[in-house]
């Protein structure tokens, strides 16, 4: 599968790291593509991951993802081009300054980025998990859970399927308003991770028969 990941940071590398490992065709989408640091990241990731700009990136891409920052999303929208009928994970996290969410309990992140990319099945998901995590390792001998959801159904299919194969648990949380629900998870996770000292290696797990 050919994945646009956009953003270079710990979830744009963590993700290219991790599906190119596996076999899937990983652009990075930069502001920068042709800068040293990109160059030598891809360069040490290997495995035929590429840089290119914001638009170039998703040309041919089945799955687009989403890495960048809040204050970031609707200008790298922008910038994307087209992407109406597209497949489009949005991992991203709402949080404005004070770790708080910017947008919530009425509206979500998730729902918004639906807004900016007009068109385009929006899938949330990966927004939880911890970046350093991405290689998709066991904690306590499970499989973390990574919540997903969104309005289109054959989208959620290839997400479930491209996250499982990373390794982790997928569940299906429903129609993209539960990112109003997944999106506070992030701000327990780093609760617990920061100020309550649990590290950053934690997951959610949910548990049935
Ligand atoms: N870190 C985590 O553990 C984690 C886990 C799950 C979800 N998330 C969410 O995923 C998103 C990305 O997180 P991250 O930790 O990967 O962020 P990051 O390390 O800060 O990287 C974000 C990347 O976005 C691109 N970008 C585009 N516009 C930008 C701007 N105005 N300012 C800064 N960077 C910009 C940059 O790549 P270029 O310079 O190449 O354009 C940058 O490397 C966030 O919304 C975050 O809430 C993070």
């Amino acid at each position: 599968m050919r994945i646009a990941v956009i953003g270079s940071g710990s979830v744009g590398e963590g993700l290219a790291r991790a599906w190119s490992a596996l076999g899937h065709s990983v652009v990075i989408g930069s502001r920068s593509p042709e800068s040293e640091r990109m160059v030598s990241l891809v360069a040490e990731i290997g495995n035929g991951v590429e840089a290119a700009g914001l638009s170039a990136s998703v040309t041919g891409a089945d799955v687009i993802v989403l890495a960048v920052p809040w204050g970031a999303v609707e200008q790298s929208i922008s910038r994307l081009g087209d992407v109406s009928g597209r497949v489009l994970i949005d991992a991203t996290n709402p949080i404005a300054r004070g770790l708080k969410l910017d947008v919530g309990h009425t509206s979500s992140g998730g729902e918004r980025v639906a807004e900016w990319a007009v068109g385009a099945r929006v899938v949330k998901a990966l927004n939880i998990v911890d970046a350093r995590l991405l290689d998709g390792r066991k904690l306590d001998g499970r499989e973390i859970s990574i919540p997903i959801c969104g309005h289109d159904a054959d989208a959620k299919r290839v997400v479930i399927a491209l996250i499982a194969e990373l390794g982790f648990d997928v569940v299906d949380a429903g129609g993209l308003d539960s990112s109003r629900l997944l999106e506070p998870l992030t701000l327990l996770m780093i609760r617990l991770s920061m100020k309550k000292s649990l590290g950053n290696e934690i997951g959610f797990r949910v548990l049935r028969e």
